[in-house]
């Protein structure tokens, strides 16, 4: 049976670092109130990069850890909600900058802190198809952009970065084994960025801000609830136990969030990878730029069974299970 597995993995974060303790200087708060309410101690801030740099120097790096040339890639999937431009997406400009083919297929997806997963299971059901051989998916937010830097509430939170996986259609056990992706429109007002865009002479919008907007306290809630069960329903889908489980790669939102999923799970701490602590809530970059680190160090072995799962605004959330 053919499956997508990942051949390479690469991340790049902006090298400027922002500590809780340079925060502080900026709003109310403390090391201490981020530390215990969220577990992240500092974030990687990009003060020149844009998101078409950051992605692209992942992308590379991705491709580099394949071994693959860019001429080999005939898709690319790029999740992201802080694009540069509203248009050309992300995807195009990537394309053009590792020099892949000219007429490949390139695009962005718009799931928030769930894109990077959404990408994967597009870029899953094209290979599994049959319809593409080697896919580049890249996860890549820059929340910088987008918080209001003024709002203690969600500014000490996100960090931006970004990282990327290529896939390869082959034959064999290993490989994404499932993906499940799901949305609540319902729930947009928990967790939006409102668009800025000028009024035309036919339609007088009133212009407000354009910054991130959260309801913390509910969101987390919802989240913790989710995440749960899009994890359930992964391993009941491909007949998996808790145990089975080698290695759990969430959305790095916040430790209490990840603990308290796990708890759910019955999954002991030592099998989840936590990185937020140095980047904080990277979007849509967290969970592939988790995978990179901890393929880096030598965290995953052969014939591991990863689970990886993600909640963001939408509400989105979705998981996906790969044998290594
Ligand atoms: O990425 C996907 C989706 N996002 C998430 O999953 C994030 C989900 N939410 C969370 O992670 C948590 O709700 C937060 C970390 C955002 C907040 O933690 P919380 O335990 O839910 O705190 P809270 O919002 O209930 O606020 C508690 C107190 C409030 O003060 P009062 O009203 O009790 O006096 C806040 O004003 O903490 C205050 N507060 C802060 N204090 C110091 C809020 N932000 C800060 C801050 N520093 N940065």
């Amino acid at each position: 049976m053919m499956r997508a597995s990942i051949i390479g993995t690469g991340s790049y974060v902006p090298p400027r670092v922002i500590k809780n303790q340079d925060l502080e200087r900026m709003v109310d708060t403390s090391d201490e109130w981020i530390t215990s309410r969220t577990g992240i101690k500092e974030r990687r801030i990009a003060d020149h990069e844009t998101t078409n740099e950051i992605a692209t120097k992942t992308a590379k790096n991705a491709l580099k850890a394949a071994g693959i040339s860019p001429k080999e890639i005939d898709l690319i999937i790029v999740g992201t909600v802080t694009p540069e431009m509203l248009f050309p997406s992300t995807a195009c400009f990537v394309q053009a900058h590792i020099g892949a083919n000219r007429g490949i297929p390139a695009f962005d997806i718009s799931a928030a802190c769930s894109g990077f997963l959404y990408a994967l299971d597009i870029a899953d059901k094209y290979i599994r198809a049959g319809v593409n051989k080697k896919a580049l998916v890249i996860g890549v937010d820059l929340f910088s952009h987008i918080v209001d830097w003024k709002d203690r509430n969600t500014c000490v939170l996100f960090g931006d970065g970004a990282g990327a996986v290529v896939l390869s259609g082959e034959k064999g056990k290993s490989g994404i084994l499932s993906t499940h992706i799901h949305a609540d429109g319902h729930y947009w007002k928990m967790l939006y960025t409102p668009l800025c865009i000028a009024s035309s002479p036919f339609h007088n919008k009133p212009l407000e801000n354009s910054f991130l907007r959260m309801q913390g306290n509910e969101t987390f809630k919802v989240a913790v609830r989710t995440m749960g069960e899009v994890c359930q329903e992964a391993l009941d889908h491909n007949g998996l136990k808790v145990e089975d489980v080698s290695l759990l790669i969430p959305h790095q939102a916040n430790m209490r969030i990840i603990k308290a999923t796990a708890e759910r799970l019955g999954l002991p701490e030592e099998k989840i990878y936590i990185n937020l602590d140095k980047y904080g809530n990277t979007s849509a970059g967290s969970i592939p730029l988790a995978l990179d680190e901890a393929v880096k160090k030598g965290v995953i072995k052969k014939g591991d069974i990863i689970l990886f799962v993600a909640f963001g605004g939408g509400f989105t959330w979705a998981s996906a299970v790969v044998r290594w």
